[in-house]
């Protein structure tokens, strides 16, 4: 049975008490309106741990001043529906001054610097300074073994390994496969926001996306110009592309000769809305 907690006293001795039985216990952070995306990361979690604890907090800290923090939808009600029905143990759904009682502006964080600033975190200054802060302090109450993040923001994927490691926190993490509608487009809870015929169009970015993965296994090594390609293809369908870039999976760096796998990611708007979509290639 699913059981909603609020209180970080609260879910640190629940979970106190499933490692005293014995109990392996995962984890999945979102900000709820959960989707087909979700539930395959609560599938992931409830394969790898015996418990599983899923967050649902709309953290201020990432959003930037222009964004939609306070449009993001809230669906508390129906994100408990799905939860139970896939058989997540706990909701963790705590308020703001729960998380930050000392407000959120005047909080310590947490930088992974050479990550943070660059393609998401260039367009969006800030924000991974925000995700990593709420992460840390989700891994800090929760204290799970295993935490599942989804590929399709790839670039936090890369952030919470970092931090991960650099802090030497024992919970390892997972990767959840990106989860695509029939025509491709993946998984977000922004893509409710599209219009008609803007959600018509948003598919032309996995397309984009795809045009050079097929480039890169028939073997063009020139980044640049894919990435340049890629960019005109997003701009043809009507995105304002912020990025379309080629780089090491392992660490978000340029690829370099020797490089054995690369991600694709790219980003930009579609009318109002923010989609970012990516691809990984093994190069030979
Ligand atoms: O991916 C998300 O939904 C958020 O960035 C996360 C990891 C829950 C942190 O707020």
């Amino acid at each position: 049975m699913l059981e909603t907690l609020t209180r970080i006293q609260t879910i640190r001795d629940r979970v106190r008490a499933w490692r005293q039985n014995g109990l392996r216990v995962g984890f999945v952070p979102t900000m709820g309106n959960l989707h087909r995306g979700h539930l395959s990361l609560v599938e992931q979690a409830r394969a790898a741990a015996d418990r599983v604890v899923v967050s649902v907090f709309v953290n201020p800290l990432q959003f930037g001043p222009n964004e939609d923090f306070d449009r993001y939808p809230r669906t508390i009600e129906h994100d408990t529906e799905l939860l139970a029905g896939a058989k997540a143990d706990v909701l963790f759904a705590p308020t703001t001054f729960e998380m930050y009682p000392n407000g959120y502006e005047r909080s310590a964080r947490v930088d992974v610097p050479d990550l943070a600033g660059i393609l998401e975190g260039h367009v969006r200054p800030g924000h991974f300074e925000g995700v990593a802060t709420v992460v840390t302090k989700l891994f800090q109450i929760v204290q799970p073994d295993v935490a599942v993040f989804g590929e399709k923001d790839y670039q936090q994927l890369v952030i919470v390994r970092r931090l991960v490691q650099d802090l030497c926190m024992p919970i390892a993490v997972l990767a959840g496969a990106t989860v695509r509608d029939h025509d491709g487009l993946a998984f977000s809870s922004r893509n409710r926001y599209l219009s008609a015929r803007e959600r018509n169009v948003a598919p032309r970015l996995r397309d984009a996306l795809h045009v050079a993965r097929k480039a890169l296994l028939e073997g063009e090594r020139n980044y640049d110009a894919l990435q340049l390609a890629g960019l005109r293809d997003l701009q043809k369908a009507g995105f304002a592309p912020d990025y379309f870039s080629i780089r090491q999976a392992a660490d978000l760096l340029p690829p370099r000769e020797d490089t054995r796998e690369v991600v694709v990611l790219a980003a930009g708007r579609l009318g109002t809305t923010r989609l970012l979509d990516n691809v990984r290639v093994q190069i030979r």
